[in-house]
């Protein structure tokens, strides 16, 4: 046991395994996380909010919100199932000499946590799968709040095990060469059915995918007929073994039919240019800022093609540099840009034809 600093907090510290049988959970990866949520609180909302953390082990996350822009919040209700946790995360907030007088501790199941009032803001951030959290959390949404939900079951989603997502989530998936957007589309195609459900439509304002984990920020609102209409938009596609070639469709018409998949925008361009305003919020911003600035620059097509897979495919031996395709494919007139998750990914509006082509010609 020893104590450790993330930004501006120092928590207890219990060893650096990184497993759910530490006495009290921390993961210092997730700090990318954190930073995530307290960047878009403070460049989403205009006016102070309730929010809801109905899983916080050490507390780390609203430590770091109450320290940094305690202005944003109207009050906190947080719990875990843990009593250590619990205990942990108040010894936490005195030793760093942070105020509880907006903060109600809960120890108990988190689904009763979040189903005690309704939020502007409720993070979802539990070891693994979302789904049993989901169905609560979005009848304790505000009109226009933010329900973010974190994945870690990330096998499940990107099609490693597609009996498992079929169980889950109620999605047919195969494993892809554009897998980490794959997986991330799913989720947000089973969270908007679970919406719809309750009458809400979900927008996408932030969504992304980093070691081990998917994120995606939901601005929830009112209204039936919305939330059909996306749910209407929801596809099913075929895709091709060798070249990866989608076809999409709006319904199964076969066994071969993958989805239903959200084809939709992956994140609202003007909140991520105010969330890299604000990155002066944070001292320790190296990480966030290449991957916000990557989002802010990927361009609205699904997926992305592999192109050392597609050479695999096609018995191609290029020898062009990931940058030099790029320029290729803009110079005959695509638009091009690089995947946030996926370090051998471009992403193009062209066909896998035109890459073929510019592979093979070199
Ligand atoms: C991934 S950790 C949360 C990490 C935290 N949000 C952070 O940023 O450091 C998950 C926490 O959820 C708690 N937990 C697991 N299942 C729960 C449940 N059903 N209800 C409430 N808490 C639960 C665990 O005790 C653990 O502390």
């Amino acid at each position: 046991m020893n104590t450790i600093n993330e930004e501006n907090i120092s928590i207890t510290h219990y060893g650096e395994l990184i497993s759910k049988e530490l006495k009290v959970f921390y993961n210092p990866v997730m700090k990318l996380n954190r930073d995530m949520s307290l960047l878009l609180i403070k460049s989403y909302f205009d006016k102070p909010i309730t929010f809801c953390d109905p899983m916080i082990a050490s507390g780390i996350r609203e430590m770091r919100f109450l320290k940094t822009i305690p202005e944003m919040f109207e009050s906190m209700t947080v719990g875990d199932i843990s009593k250590d946790a619990l205990e942990d995360a108040k010894k936490n907030f005195k030793n760093n000499s942070i105020s509880e007088e907006k903060i109600t501790f809960l120890h108990q199941n988190a689904i009763n946590t979040i189903a005690s009032q309704f939020y502007h803001f409720i993070e979802v951030d539990p070891f693994g799968s979302p789904v049993p959290f989901l169905d609560i959390a979005l009848q304790r949404m505000k009109h226009n709040g933010i329900l973010s939900v974190t994945a870690t079951d990330t096998a499940a989603l990107c099609g490693t095990y597609p009996k498992k997502t079929l169980r889950r989530y109620g999605i047919h998936v195969k494993f892809l060469h554009c897998y980490e957007e794959l997986g991330l589309r799913n989720l947000i195609s089973y969270v908007q059915k679970e919406a719809a459900k309750h009458d809400k439509q979900l927008k996408v304002m932030l969504s992304y995918s980093s070691d081990h984990y998917y994120k995606v920020f939901f601005k929830v609102l009112d209204g039936a007929q919305k939330a059909l209409e996306d749910v209407k938009k929801l596809k099913y596609y075929t895709c091709d073994p060798k070249t990866q070639h989608i076809e999409f469709s709006e319904f199964r018409l076969s066994k071969e039919y993958l989805g239903p998949i959200y084809t939709g925008e992956l994140c609202d361009k003007g909140l991520v240019e105010k969330m890299i305003d604000n990155l002066n919020l944070l001292e320790d911003k190296k990480k966030i800022e290449k991957l916000l600035t990557l989002i802010s620059e990927e361009i609205d097509v699904f997926g992305y093609f592999n192109t050392h897979k597609l050479q695999k495919s096609f018995k191609i031996g290029s020898n062009l540099k990931f940058s030099e395709i790029m320029e290729k494919l803009e110079e005959k007139g695509f638009e091009v840009s690089k995947p946030h998750n996926n370090r051998l990914g471009i992403k193009s509006n062209c066909s896998y034809e035109d890459i073929v082509e510019i592979l093979k010609e070199n």
